[in-house]
């Protein structure tokens, strides 16, 4: 097995040999910078671990691997229009730099090259891999649906919230993971409890990502802090804060996402503050790791070896505490 850190820099060297600009540059700078930008290319670390931890070279898995951070980058385009958000990685996003109509074509695009890539894979294996891909794309778009439906309703259920993550944000960690067990050859009993790990681990991933929206510190965490609260955005903290609060916390909650005042910074300040008095904060921590324990309880019944497990822990375990 290889490190993290090992995995992260193969995949880096392969997206720069992959990718480069071409004309017409309006098109393909966008994707360049986006792709350029960074991140934490946990979903390509994960297609590479799963494909080594299954018993196969991971350089197999590159292409795979490149196909769904390629994937990731245009969800991201597209959602940073839809969520109106000006930063990504610290830096512009792609409509704020150039405009929305480069942002929703080069996000077109970059669907497509997503796809081609395949492509590079024998017959059958393209076909598994496709089918997986189109599954999880278009949940992916129904996840994306219903985030977009819950910011103008205040009746949202928890199960619709956790049914809305799952699909935004965990069917594709959950399928980059599974592409790696099947560029593996490997059963599909242990396809589909690789599946299920990567699938608790995202909805913890996205719990944490709410949390860090609200609570991240401004100059590392590269998003702009508080972009849920301004959007209305019917997240953990939202609903837990409504669960959990007092009568006169509630009515605070629900008049601020009711409307939307001319001072954001201090809707921001108050509901932050309300996510903290409620015990919504903490509730949503305790939370974030009650679904990366039901990941790790998927691995006793999978079919590797006790140092593999360990790493797969490792990996849930460096998501919880993560900033960014
Ligand atoms: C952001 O994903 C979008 C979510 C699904 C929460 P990441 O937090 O993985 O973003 P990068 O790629 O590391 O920037
Ligand atoms: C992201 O959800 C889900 C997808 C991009 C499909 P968010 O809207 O919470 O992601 P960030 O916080 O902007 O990265
Ligand atoms: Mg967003
Ligand atoms: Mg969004
Ligand atoms: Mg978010």
């Amino acid at each position: 097995m290889h490190s993290i850190e090992q995995y992260r820099e193969e995949f880096i060297t392969h997206l720069e040999q992959k990718v480069g600009t071409r004309e017409p540059k309006k098109l393909y700078d966008p994707i360049v910078y986006i792709l350029g930008l960074g991140g934490k290319r946990l979903r390509p670390v994960l297609t590479l671990m799963t494909t080594e931890i299954f018993g196969t070279d991971y350089k197999k898995a590159l292409h795979a691997a490149l196909a769904i951070e390629v994937f990731h980058n245009f969800s991201l385009v597209h959602d940073d229009i839809m969520d109106d958000a000006p930063l990504r990685r610290g830096q512009r996003t792609v409509h704020e730099k150039w405009d929305i109509n480069t942002g929703i074509l080069s996000g077109d695009a970059m669907l497509i090259l997503a796809y081609q890539l395949f492509e590079n894979y024998p017959s059958d294996t393209f076909r598994e891999l496709a089918e997986l891909f189109s599954k999880t794309a278009l949940e992916v778009c129904e996840g994306q649906q219903y985030d977009m439906d819950f910011e103008t309703r205040e009746d949202v259920t928890v199960p619709e919230y956790l049914h809305m993550i799952e699909y935004k944000t965990a069917v594709l960690v959950a399928a980059a993971m599974k592409m790696g067990g099947i560029i593996a050859g490997a059963s599909l009993k242990d396809q589909n409890l690789i599946y299920e790990f990567g699938k608790n681990l995202g909805i913890a991933f996205q719990l944490q990502d709410d949390y860090l929206d609200a609570f991240g510190d401004p100059k590392t965490f590269g998003k702009q802090v508080g972009g849920d609260i301004i959007e209305n955005k019917k997240t953990i903290l939202y609903l837990s804060a409504l669960q959990l609060g007092s009568a006169e916390e509630q009515k605070e909650i629900l008049d601020l996402y009711s409307i939307q005042p001319q001072d954001v910074a201090e809707k921001i300040k108050t509901v932050k503050t309300v996510f903290i008095s409620s015990g919504a904060a903490k509730h949503t921590k305790t939370e974030i790791g009650n679904y990366t324990e039901k990941a790790f309880e998927v691995l006793n019944v999978l079919n590797i070896s006790d140092e593999k497990k360990a790493m797969l822990k490792q990996f849930g375990e460096n998501l919880m505490k993560r900033k960014v």
